[in-house]
């Protein structure tokens, strides 16, 4: 995420939460390949985007690079915004291609962010198979993170998105100076077209039933830490930042290519 003239962008240093408007920090550290885990709306995307300005890994988004085929008008799209509009998962496969074509990338050497992905346990098992396939990175580590169902409705329901910079508002925790307008670069502001009540419910029924399991996967592991989602953005920041350095630290297989700072 660059400088944006015309509003403070936060970024994260070691031990806390600085605004400026620089470039990325010059930092020793960095998270290897990371996934964000957690039920819709609980801030993966606002954190990935953080990462990313942080760290200058990228954010690999499931949805983001469904929405980009929706947008374009693929065949791909249109059979995905059916089942997105009714908050259905789509088919595993077309997901995975999709990861793994990403992953052959030439940006993701240094680590990347995987937001929305794997969301069951054929994607996470496809990726624990298939990933040192594709890089020889860190072994992944997981954070997942924790809301109350009542605050991410409020959340989904409240959200607006930026369709050019991809800059996620709230109406209630965090709207745009004026109200429908991106504070970066005046686009018109964007309501999802799943971030309804009803689509809600179907993709938490889908959440429950799928990406739980996800969750106790990696949880059983050694690679998995999870945070408190319900504090403000810049504080589950610094929580998710202070997750990977602990876990980049105590596992000697993870610090090879992490100096620390
Ligand atoms: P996807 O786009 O991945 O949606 P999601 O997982 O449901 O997650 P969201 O994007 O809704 O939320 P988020 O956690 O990123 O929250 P955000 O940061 O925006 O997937 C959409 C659909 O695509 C799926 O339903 C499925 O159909 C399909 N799909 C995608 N990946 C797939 C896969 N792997 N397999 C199969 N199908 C797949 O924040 C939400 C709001 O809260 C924002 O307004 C933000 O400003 C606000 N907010 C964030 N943090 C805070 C905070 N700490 N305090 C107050 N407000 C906050």
């Amino acid at each position: 995420m660059a400088a944006r003239a015309g509003r403070e962008v936060p970024t994260l240093t070691s031990d806390s939460v600085t605004h400026h408007s620089s470039a990325p920090a010059d930092t020793t550290f960095l998270p290897g390949p990371v996934l964000l885990l957690g039920a819709p709306g609980v801030g993966k995307g606002t954190q990935a985007q953080l990462l990313m300005a942080e760290f200058g890994i990228p954010q690999i988004s499931t949805g983001d690079i469904l929405r980009e085929n929706i947008a374009r008008g693929t065949e791909l799209g249109k059979a995905a915004k059916v089942l997105m509009d009714q908050g259905q998962l789509v088919p595993d496969q077309i997901v995975n291609d999709m990861v793994q074509k990403r992953l052959t990338g030439d940006d993701v050497h240094k680590g990347y962010i995987l937001d929305g992905f794997p969301r069951t346990l054929a994607q996470a098992t496809w990726l624990d198979t298939h990933l040192p396939i594709f890089r020889e990175t860190p072994p992944l580590v997981a954070i997942n993170i924790r809301v109350d169902e009542t605050e991410l409705l409020r959340r989904i329901t409240g959200r607006r998105v930026c369709p050019v910079c991809k800059h996620i508002y709230n109406i209630y925790s965090h709207p745009p100076a004026k109200p429908g307008i991106c504070d970066i670069d005046g686009s018109l502001l964007k309501h999802r077209s799943d971030d309804t009540e009803a689509t809600f419910t179907e993709r938490m029924k889908a959440y429950d039933s799928l990406t739980a399991p996800v969750i106790e996967h990696y949880r059983s592991s050694n690679r998995f830490r999870e945070v408190d989602g319900e504090a403000p953005v810049e504080q589950v920041a610094q929580s998710i930042v202070a997750a990977l350095k602990e876990l980049r630290r105590h596992n000697p297989d993870f610090g090879l290519l992490i100096p620390d700072r």
